[in-house]
């Protein structure tokens, strides 16, 4: 519970956290930060460390309003990972800078963002949550959504952690990076038992 909590502050604050989910499923670790607080060093440090693809989870109220559609008509990834086209705010230019993801990052969260402003397809993509979050898929698309909503927010923005060698970095991999850094590390199962316990009490 405290550690949930403490991770939604160091979002809050505009850090970067790390996610696993289960060892059964993907057995990887995202970087997550909440896409409101993005800036161009927090996407710089993530394609230079993670270096995983830069996606950004998004309620299906937020796709439905921006108008981004599934990338695929049929979905056969094995877990169904819900890619919608991708996009480019009409503001940059190479669309892949860190400035520029930033931009775009940005954009998928603001309330006032319209459809036509993005490009399609660009470099970032977006991903859409299941609405009951990790208590029905236990994905980093519905983790980054279901802790953006508890930072009072609807998007995050994601990014798997490779090792050195290329190779998934695996849970001990990924405590001793969050030691370096000095980030917050949670699991999806701790953040599926923190909402299972917050909806019996409420
Ligand atoms: C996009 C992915 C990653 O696995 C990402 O973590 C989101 O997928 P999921 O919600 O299935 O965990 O495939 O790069
Ligand atoms: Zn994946
Ligand atoms: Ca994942």
């Amino acid at each position: 519970e405290e550690k949930i909590l403490h991770a939604v502050e160091a979002l809050k604050a505009g850090q970067l956290i790390i996610v696993a989910d289960d060892d059964n499923r993907e057995a990887e670790g995202d970087l997550i930060g909440l896409s409101s607080k993005v800036t161009p060093e927090a996407v710089n440090f993530m394609t230079k460390n993670a270096r995983g693809l830069l996606c950004v989870p998004v309620t299906k109220k937020i796709a439905q309003r921006l108008d981004l559609h599934a990338m695929t008509a049929e979905n056969s990834d094995a877990f169904g990972t819900a890619f919608t086209i991708s996009v480019d705010h009409k503001e940059t230019t190479t669309g892949i800078s860190a400035f520029d993801r930033a931009k775009t990052i940005k954009a998928l969260a603001d309330p006032n963002s319209e459809p036509s402003d993005f490009l399609r397809p660009g470099h970032i993509f977006p991903l859409i949550a299941e609405n009951a979050g990790v208590l029905k898929r236990r994905g980093h698309t519905e983790a980054a959504v279901d802790l953006a909503r508890l930072a009072h927010e609807e998007s995050a923005y994601i990014c798997e952690i490779l090792k050195e060698d290329g190779k998934m970095a695996r849970t001990a991999d990924l405590k001793a990076l969050a030691r370096k850094w000095q980030l917050d590390f949670i699991t999806i199962a701790e953040l599926s038992d923190y909402l299972t316990h917050q909806k019996k009490s409420a």
